[in-house]
């Protein structure tokens, strides 16, 4: 037997005014909600601080954690061994900086870490680091241990298309900002390598310790 269509729902009545009131208040909502994730200190980026803990590897295979570096300021950049441009350009500025700041920069501890897991053991990054300064120190590890760090940093990664014929041949695109971090485990600022060394060290010395007192600690 043929069932009867469904008959279209009774329309309600709408009451403009009731309709009108209803929108409004839930666009006022909707309007409160957005100003208050876009504060400072609200929305899901301020849940976590930048940085934590972390757990990688040094060349001889020794775990190296952030516990390690306590009382050092640190400068944290992610990259990757086989990157042509952005990497060098910063370890570059970094180990300049490192000469421009000389003393000043006693306490601070540059650290190359590697994204690309893959093709950058702890011992690879370790000697790419090296090469721009033997401050810099290259640390490894295993993809989840790498995972971990570049979440913590919120880092992101990826791996681009390989050249032809050729999978182990690829570019990879990263954030490539460096992150100063407090003797205490927190960060400081987010600085870039790519205005070179003079530029780079401004910016640290206005961080580290050792600056001229008498505008340091000057009370009005
Ligand atoms: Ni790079």
């Amino acid at each position: 037997m043929v069932r009867p269509r469904a008959r279209s729902l009774p329309r309600k009545d709408k009451n403009p005014t009731v309709a009108f009131v209803s929108v409004a208040f839930g666009l006022l909502l909707l309007t409160a909600a957005y100003i208050w994730l876009l504060e400072p200190g609200h929305g899901p980026a301020a849940a976590q601080p930048i940085g934590g803990a972390f757990v990688l590897q040094q060349d001889d295979g020794r775990v190296v954690t952030q516990r390690d570096f306590r009382g050092q300021y640190l400068l944290i950049y992610f990259g990757y061994a086989h990157c042509a441009d952005v990497c060098p350009m910063t370890l570059s500025a970094v180990a300049d900086a490192l000469d421009i700041l000389g003393n000043k920069a006693a306490d601070l501890r540059p650290i190359f870490i590697t994204i690309d897991p893959q093709r950058d053991t702890p011992a690879i990054a370790r000697a790419y680091a090296r090469k721009f300064s033997p401050r810099i120190l290259g640390l490894g590890g295993t993809g989840d241990q790498v995972n971990a760090v570049e979440k913590s940093y919120r880092v992101t990664s990826a791996v681009m298309e390989p050249a032809a014929g050729n999978a182990a041949d690829y570019a990879m695109n990263h954030t490539a900002g460096l992150f100063l971090m407090g003797p205490d485990g927190r960060f400081l600022a987010p600085l870039s390598g790519l205005q070179g060394g003079p530029a780079l060290a401004q910016q640290l010395a206005e961080y580290l310790p050792g600056k001229a007192a008498s505008t340091a600690t000057t009370t009005p």
